[in-house]
């Protein structure tokens, strides 16, 4: 049995297969999730390359069985689980006259649905590493835009505030029993999710990088027991909130 382990969802590209990497580099046992199989297992194999035991479980969050599944999957191959990374998000811009009750359904069951359910179906084995070691982790992505609401992201802004809340909540019914929670906050990060706002001007290079959001897991991670961070708010020079 891995001596620490992982789950991290939305692994298969951007800030979740970073995070990853850096929990590969940290020695944990990794399963990671995430929607189109073939993608999540050629970064799976790209991570098993590096040298990390990694096992991906490829399926719509959306779906309260596909989270039990991700959840039994790693509980059958690790029987513990150290950090939970909620990562896997969706946005889709319209205004308000237009947005159509299937992309808000989407948003909020991958954004905030899925977070919820996962807490539920991992908090026994997440009790379990904070009575052993009081650095049980979870870590959210939410966004700058759950910080402050945007114009034309209004259903994705009001799932990342959700995420913010959860977490908060998370930490004042669990934090006694070792287990923390963070929302990561970023501003436009160069990923996949942000090709909208490149060919909308944004270049590439004055995004945020990925690594720079995963550094700061490996900064949760090094935490002591007695230090919660909440939230990271990662902003962009002359676009501050
Ligand atoms: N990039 C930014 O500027 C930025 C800023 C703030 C917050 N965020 C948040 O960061 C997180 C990661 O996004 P990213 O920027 O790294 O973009 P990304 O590279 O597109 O990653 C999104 C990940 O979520 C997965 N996913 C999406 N819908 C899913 C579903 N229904 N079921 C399971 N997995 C699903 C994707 O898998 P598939 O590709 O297979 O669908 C992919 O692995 C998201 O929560 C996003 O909201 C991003």
């Amino acid at each position: 049995m891995a001596q620490r382990a992982a789950i991290v969802t939305g692994a298969s590209s951007g800030i979740g297969l970073a995070i990853a990497r850096v929990l590969g580099e940290e020695g944990y046992a990794l399963t990671l999730a995430a929607r189109r199989p073939e993608k999540l297992a050629a970064a799976a194999e790209e991570l098993r390359g590096a040298g990390y035991d990694v096992h991906d479980v490829a399926g719509p969050l959306s779906e309260e069985d596909q989270v039990k599944a991700v959840v039994e999957a790693h509980r059958e191959r690790h029987g513990r689980l150290d950090v939970l990374v909620n990562n896997a998000g969706v946005g889709i811009g319209a205004p308000v006259a237009e947005i159509q009750a299937k992309r808000l359904d989407m948003q909020l069951d991958v954004n905030l649905r899925a977070i919820v359910l996962f807490y539920r179906e991992c908090v026994g084995m997440l009790r379990a590493a904070g009575a052993e070691h009081r650095g049980a982790l979870v870590v959210n992505t939410s966004s700058i835009s759950g910080k402050s609401g945007q114009p034309w992201l209004s259903v994705y802004s009001a799932t990342k505030a959700g995420v913010i809340a959860y977490t908060q909540a998370m930490n004042k019914e669990l934090s006694a029993d070792g287990v923390k929670s963070c929302a990561l906050c970023p501003a436009f990060v160069d990923t996949p999710m942000t090709e909208f706002a490149k060919a909308g001007g944004v270049a590439a290079e004055d995004m945020i990088r990925v690594e720079d959001v995963a550094e700061s897991v490996r900064m949760l991670l090094r935490l002591s027991p007695a230090c919660i961070v909440p939230e990271i708010v990662f902003e962009r020079p002359g676009e501050i909130l």
